[in-house]
């Protein structure tokens, strides 16, 4: 008989790996109860660590109440049935409760006869453990009926049980484990979303900032416009050819990226230069030249504070530096001169070739270029710019040719007749 039973629990454990603990050990006790004929009976799983470990009752059933019981808890002392179980992992049978035998060191506790007027006789208690031996659980089993009658469980039971309590506590303990793993998954699951959102609002936060950095620095770039009339579109040029530059450099994308609009800051300083300075038609003295000068150091103090600027500061200060000393305002020496300026001093040279001034007419490009690689009167570009750059300049021309052509400005004759 002993072999049979354990045999169609094991074939009930294989079928129960994917089952919740309560459904498991509501299974399990339907079968305990049906096995052994008993009325009634509940299990209990261990829970808890040390001085907090309690049972909790996990199914509770009885053919003789309808009224459903409330799951509950109960502390692990050697002063009750399951406790008693629990703590020694024994098997405990009770013929009559009303008559205990003596010397046992746990009683029978009337307390839930009493409130639910069901009447207990006979008992079986029985722990649940896993291959290593540990209670994990106890399964009680009340009032074995047999012809109607209340019988004490057969002493019998007592060889199918340890086979039993093994296998069903290890699939209790399988499930708790899987159960603990769903439970820390949904914790985790959780937590990446949690995380998730976070992170979006961090990116939507930065984007913000981003745009309001991008916003500030075309309005800088703008203002310093405002302030020297003859520029045009130059600013925005020059940040093109710098991006332009800096791709065939080979320099990294965030590089490449910062170049495109902290180029635009180059003569931010000129803000701060004296207006009459600035607008004065004819050529200047050495002391206005001082002044004029002074852009590089004034666009240095103006992005000072932000490290966000970092990139546009340096090229406000050293976009006239020249590659073999005598650029101003500190007269550095090739690479001591941060290589975003000496890119943007390239690119803002260009524009300027190509550019009307009061002092020079607009060159043609292929003017501009000539200039560029063999200099003129007025400039040696050995001297002024990184040799390497002018290299690339010199194989990549026709590509700031036509960004010139793209984004030059209109003629202003042509605008004036256009608005008349
Ligand atoms: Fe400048």
């Amino acid at each position: 008989m002993t072999g049979t039973i354990s045999q169609e629990f094991l074939v009930f454990v294989d079928d129960s790996t994917t089952l919740s603990t309560k459904l498991l050990a509501e299974r399990v006790l339907s079968k305990c109860r049906r096995l052994t004929n008993a009325e009634a009976g509940s299990i209990f799983i261990m829970r808890g660590q040390g001085a907090s470990r309690h049972l909790e009752a996990l199914s509770l059933q009885n053919d003789a109440i309808k009224a459903k019981r409330k799951l509950f808890v109960i502390p692990i002392t050697p002063a009750s049935i399951s406790g008693y179980v629990a703590t020694t992992g024994d098997i405990v049978f009770v013929d009559d409760v009303d008559r205990m035998p003596d010397g046992v060191p746990y009683r029978f506790n009337r307390a839930f006869d009493l409130k639910s007027g069901y009447r207990t006789r006979s008992i079986m208690c029985f722990p649940l453990k896993t291959p290593e031996g540990r209670v994990i659980g106890v399964v009680q089993l009340i009032n074995r009926l047999q012809d109607g009658q209340v019988e004490p469980f057969q002493r019998g039971f007592a060889d199918m049980i340890g086979v039993v309590s093994l296998l069903v506590g290890r699939a209790i303990e399988r499930a708790e484990a899987l159960e603990q793993i769903r439970e820390r998954n949904k914790r985790l699951t959780e937590r990446n979303r949690e995380l998730k959102a976070e992170r979006t609002r961090v990116l939507e936060l930065s984007k913000q900032t981003e745009q309001a950095l991008m916003m500030s620095v075309e309005l800088l770039a703008r203002a310093a416009e405002v302030h020297d009339a003859e520029v045009g579109g130059h600013i925005q040029r020059v940040n093109e050819y710098s991006y332009l530059m800096a791709t065939l450099a080979g320099m990294d994308k965030a590089f490449c990226d910062e170049i495109r609009w902290a180029a635009a800051l180059h003569d931010v300083g000129k803000m701060s230069v004296d207006q009459a300075v600035l607008h004065k038609p004819g050529k200047l003295n050495e002391l206005e030249w001082v002044e004029m000068r002074a852009h590089t150091a004034y666009g240095w103090q103006i992005l000072a504070g932000h490290p966000r600027l970092a990139m546009a500061r340096e090229i406000a200060h050293c976009h006239h530096e020249m590659w073999e000393g005598g650029g101003y305002p500190r007269g550095l020496k090739g690479e001591e001169i941060p290589i975003a300026a000496r890119i943007v001093a390239l690119a803002d040279v260009y524009d300027a070739l190509r550019s009307a001034r009061p002092y020079k007419p607009a060159y043609s490009h292929e003017r501009a270029v000539q200039v560029m690689l063999h200099g003129d009167e007025r400039m040696r570009p050995e001297t002024h710019f990184d040799p390497n750059l002018l290299a690339l300049f010199g194989s990549h021309s026709e590509k700031f040719a036509a960004l010139w052509t793209r984004m030059a400005d209109a003629p202003k004759d042509e605008a004036e007749s256009r608005v008349a």
